[in-house]
């Protein structure tokens, strides 16, 4: 059975059908957005998109982009760097993110089952400008996180520091 085929069938088993439904809209989208932004690793993005939430409901919630990671690697002996990194910081963010990691970052917060009021100008944005889109997504969720009085992800902040610097200059 082929990789993407056995992650399925795995979710299909180990997540909520919310989840793998949100799981399926993401993959979609992320797709979409890689074309658009000529990435050339389309089935490693499908592998990443799939994956970033094989962790949920297995432990602790908030650590379970990490979570995902070893499964990936373990389960799945997924090697390649751009997906590991896509899986490991699609929650909190990292000032190390590419445009891999953005697409999947931008297509978990904003794929077309969020019914949050910005995700659908997410959505918009990513097409446009990935940082663009990733900027209202740290600010959406930043102020989520200090709404909800959790505290808020240092390498969040950190790299909407470098979008908002890069943007002004
Ligand atoms: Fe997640
Ligand atoms: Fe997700």
């Amino acid at each position: 059975m082929d990789l993407h085929r056995r992650i399925k069938k795995y979710l299909r088993k180990h997540i909520s059908k919310k989840r793998y439904i949100h799981t399926l809209n993401l993959t979609k989208l992320a797709l979409k957005l890689a074309k658009h932004h000529r990435i050339k690793k389309l089935s490693e993005i499908e592998t990443a998109a799939l994956l970033h939430d094989c962790g949920k409901g297995l432990g602790d919630c908030d650590k379970h982009s990490f979570l995902a990671t070893k499964i990936a690697k373990k389960k799945f002996s997924v090697k390649d760097k751009d997906i590991l990194n896509a899986i490991k910081y699609h929650t909190y963010g990292s000032r190390k993110m590419n445009k891999f990691s953005k697409v999947i970052y931008v297509a978990d917060i904003s794929e077309p089952s969020r019914k949050f009021k910005e995700a659908k100008r997410i959505r918009k944005y990513a097409f446009e400008n990935l940082d663009k889109a990733m900027l209202l997504a740290l600010s959406t969720k930043m102020k989520y996180v200090l709404d909800e009085k959790k505290p808020l992800s240092l390498e969040g902040v950190i790299l909407y520091n470098k979008l908002i610097n890069r943007r002004l200059r």
